[in-house]
C-alpha cells in the first residue's frame, strides 16, 4: 500500500520518461547513477540487436526480454504495454514479419515521438505507436495474439485495470508475456510512498503472489513464472526481483 495519490505517481512517471526520451536521464529501472546504460546490463543477452539504431538501444529501459520466450509467429499481432523507445516492438516486428503487426502503447508523448522516429529510421512498416494509458488501452477488443510488456505494469497505480485491459484486447487463445519488477519480501514504506521511486520501477513493485493473483482475477489462465533474478544491491531493495511471467486467455474467452 502507498499513501501517494495515483495522479502524483503518474506525473512522476511521465516526467521521468519524458526526460529519458529526450536524453536527460541515463537509466530507468533503479536510480540513474546505479546502473550503466542498457542494454549493457545484459537484459538482451543473446538477442539479435543488430541493425537497431543507438537511439533505440539507449532508450531501452526494461528489466527483461519479453519477446525472447514469446515464440512469436509470422503474421501475429502483438501489443506492447508501455513501449518506450520501441525496442521490444522492433524485435517483435522482426519476428512477426511483414504480414504481422505490432502496436506499442505509451502515455508519455516524448516516448511516442522517439519511438515513431525510430520506426521511420528502421523502416519498420509493421510497427505503430499509439499514445494512451495501459489502464485504458486505445486498442479494440480481441485484437492481439500476444501481449508483451517490459518493466511497466509495476509503474501503474491500478494494476487490476491494466490486466483487465490486457485481457480485453487479447483474442481468445492469446498469450501474455511480461517482464516486470516484483517482490519476494517487503520494501521500506518510505520507498512505497515516494512517487519518484515508483518512477524508477521500484516503489510500485508488488509481492509476486499478489501480482500473479491479479492476473488470475482478470481471467488469465496458466499463469506461470519462467525466470526470476535479483535486481538491485541497494540497501532496502533486497526483495526486488525482475520476473518473467506468462499466461494465456483461454479459447472460451
Ligand atoms: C521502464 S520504461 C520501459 C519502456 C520499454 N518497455 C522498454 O523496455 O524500453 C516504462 C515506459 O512505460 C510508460 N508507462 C508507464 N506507465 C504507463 C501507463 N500507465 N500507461 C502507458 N504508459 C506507461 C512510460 O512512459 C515509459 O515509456
Amino acid at each position: 500500500m502507498t499513501t501517494s495519490k495515483p495522479q502524483d505517481i503518474k506525473r512522476a512517471v511521465r516526467e521521468r520518461y519524458a526526460a529519458r526520451a529526450t536524453g536527460a536521464v541515463s537509466a530507468c529501472c533503479g536510480p540513474a547513477e546505479a546502473a550503466p546504460p542498457t542494454p549493457a546490463r545484459g537484459v538482451y543477452l543473446g538477442a539479435d540487436l543488430s541493425g537497431l539504431p543507438g537511439e533505440v538501444l539507449l532508450a531501452s529501459a526494461g528489466c527483461g526480454n519479453p519477446t525472447a520466450l514469446a515464440d512469436l509467429k509470422s503474421g501475429e499481432t502483438v501489443v506492447d504495454l508501455g513501449s518506450g523507445g520501441g525496442i521490444d516492438c522492433f524485435l517483435a516486428g522482426r519476428a512477426v514479419g511483414p504480414s504481422g503487426h505490432v502496436i506499442g502503447v505509451d502515455m508519455t508523448p516524448q516516448m511516442i515521438e522517439l519511438a515513431r522516429s525510430n520506426a521511420q529510421r528502421l523502416k519498420a512498416a509493421n510497427v505503430e505507436f499509439r499514445q494512451g494509458e495501459i489502464e485504458a488501452l486505445p486498442v479494440q477488443d480481441g485484437t492481439a495474439d500476444v501481449i508483451i510488456s517490459n518493466c511497466v505494469v509495476c509503474l501503474s497505480p491500478d494494476k487490476d485495470a491494466v490486466f483487465r485491459e490486457a485481457f480485453r484486447v487479447l483474442r481468445p487463445g492469446g498469450r501474455l508475456h511480461i517482464s516486470d519488477m516484483m517482490l519476494v519480501g517487503d520494501l521500506p514504506q518510505a520507498i512505497k510512498d515516494d512517487p519518484k521511486r515508483w518512477a524508477e520501477c521500484v516503489g510500485g513493485a508488488e509481492p509476486k503472489e499478489e501480482y500473479l493473483a491479479r492476473l488470475g482475477k482478470a481471467g488469465f489462465q496458466r499463469v506461470s513464472v519462467k525466470e526470476e533474478r535479483r535486481y538491485s544491491s541497494e540497501p532496502g531493495l533486497e526483495a526486488l526481483r525482475s520476473v518473467y511471467v506468462r499466461a494465456v486467455k483461454s479459447l472460451n474467452g
